[in-house]
């Protein structure tokens, strides 16, 4: 019987790209297949990937299915303009998998609300929360500049139509649904179903703390958990402390990425400040 992976150790294991997506602008689909099945990773955790030569980042799951992990990339600089180079066939390094995880509560409706490549990791909760199938609300709100930039646009508006998920979706420009921010379709919802709620956040963290301070308005709110991945890492699992955050200490790898409600509260640094690389803060 062949050995399952619920966590790869803290050397990288190479894996063969087999699969490259488009997905939308300057962002692609990458499927790795490892080499043992993959098991037990919950929306929310991430892998460090390494490409050979160039540099390692850290990178939330998408999805994985038997030996195969998917991962949505957007290009930003010179580690990812290196693996958006990639062909299929080529191998990269996958360490983790660390942080974390979204804690889906039961009998509430799930709000799931992105941006960018805050994405990926909501991709897996939808799916998580699919195959429960315990008959809960699932609303998705999704924003960006302009349509281009919407990730996962037909996935989402595919289970939309099957009526698997309410889909909402906005764009700054008006391009793609209504124009404007998800919070306002989020609002919305709050105020038309007062049956206890969850709110699940991924994105830039200034947007993250805007839902948030909404959030704490309504009392149908039962918990708010936010992935706080638009940070710098450089272990990825609690060794460096390059990802702390005041004045608690905890470290977002392995004491987060997703913080639930109370958690969030005790954080200043939540949406005021992150970290540089060379440790120094910076007001966000
Ligand atoms: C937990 C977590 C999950 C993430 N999941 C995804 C994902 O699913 N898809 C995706 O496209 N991106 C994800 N990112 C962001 C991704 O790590 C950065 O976009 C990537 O490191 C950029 O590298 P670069 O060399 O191309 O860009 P650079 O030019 O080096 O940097 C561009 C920007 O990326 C960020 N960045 C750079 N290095 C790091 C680092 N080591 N750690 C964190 N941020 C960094 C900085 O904000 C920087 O301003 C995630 C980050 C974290 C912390
Ligand atoms: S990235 Fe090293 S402690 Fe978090």
């Amino acid at each position: 019987m062949s050995k399952k992976i619920t966590s790869f150790d803290s050397q990288p294991t190479m894996g063969k790209i087999i699969r490259i997506e488009d997905e939308c602008e300057d962002t692609k689909n990458f499927f790795v297949e490892m080499p043992k099945k993959i098991e037990g990773v919950k929306a929310g955790q991430f892998v460090m990937l390494w490409i050979p030569g160039v540099d390692e980042y850290p990178i939330g799951v998408a999805g994985f299915k038997d030996e195969v992990l998917e991962l949505g990339i957007a290009k930003m600089g010179a580690g990812t303009e290196a693996l958006f180079s990639k062909q299929i066939g080529e191998r990269v390094g996958i360490r983790g998998f660390y942080g974390k995880p979204y804690k889906p509560l039961e009998n509430v409706n799930h709000l799931l609300l992105g941006g960018g490549f805050g994405m990926t990791p909501l991709k897996l909760l939808i799916n998580t929360l699919k195959s429960r199938n315990r008959g809960d609300k699932i609303h998705v709100f999704e924003g960006a500049r302009t349509k281009n930039k919407l990730m996962y646009l037909d996935f989402l508006q595919n289970l939309h139509d099957k009526e698997e998920i309410k889909f909402h979706v906005c764009t700054d420009d008006g391009s793609w649904g209504y124009k404007g921010f998800p919070t306002i379709a989020l609002e919305e919802v709050l105020q038309e179903d007062s049956r206890q709620s969850v709110i699940y956040v991924a994105g830039p963290e200034r947007m993250m703390k805007v839902v948030f301070e909404i959030g704490k308005k309504y009392p149908n709110v039962k918990d708010m958990q936010m992935s706080l991945a638009d940070r710098y890492m450089r272990c990825g699992f609690g060794l460096c402390s390059a990802c702390t955050v005041d004045p608690t200490g905890w470290r977002i790898c392995i004491d987060g990425p997703v913080f639930n409600k109370e958690q969030l509260e005790q954080i200043t640094d939540f949406g005021e400040y992150i970290r540089l690389a060379t440790g120094e803060k910076k007001r966000i």
